[in-house]
């Protein structure tokens, strides 16, 4: 059985991995896979984010009946992130290195901390309260639509 911490944990490595890329690009002024990358981070970081915030958040909070616990302050993070993201967007289009690196740099320390957190609690403790409905949670995610060009 696939687990809900080996499902989302996983995908934060693939974000991993994209987001070293894109920021080496950035590193390099290499500006046209700079884009490139950073577009499939973002697409990548969304759809986590919306697996997240319309699948399992849900239903964490039906099953545990709390609404403003942890899910409250991984939303609240997600959208410190997505303006994060929004201003490292606007960095790369106009090859802006130095505002690039500085954004990239917070979004990093953020993201290791949110990912930690929901690695080492809110995983393990969605994977505890669903029990055996963790797998349609994942089917559920599975289904979320993803914007990543192929
Ligand atoms: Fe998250
Ligand atoms: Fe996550």
């Amino acid at each position: 059985m696939n687990t809900i911490l080996e499902f989302l944990g996983s995908d934060h490595r693939v974000c991993d991995d994209l987001f070293a890329s894109a920021e080496a690009a950035v590193a390099q002024k290499n500006w046209d896979s700079a884009r490139e990358l950073f577009g499939r981070f973002q697409a990548a970081t969304t759809h986590h984010f919306a697996m997240e915030e319309t699948v399992l958040f849900p239903a964490f909070e039906t099953r545990t009946g709390m609404s403003a616990g942890p899910t409250q302050v991984m939303r609240m993070e997600h959208a410190q992130m997505r303006d994060l993201l929004q201003g490292m967007q606007q960095a790369v289009t106009a090859a802006d290195q130095n505002q690039f690196l500085g954004l990239s740099e917070t979004l990093n320390m953020l993201m290791q901390q949110h990912n930690l957190k929901e690695e080492n609690m809110l995983y393990p403790m969605s994977d505890r309260v669903l029990g055996v409905d963790s797998d349609s949670v994942i089917r559920e995610m599975e289904g979320v639509a993803d914007t990543r060009p192929a």
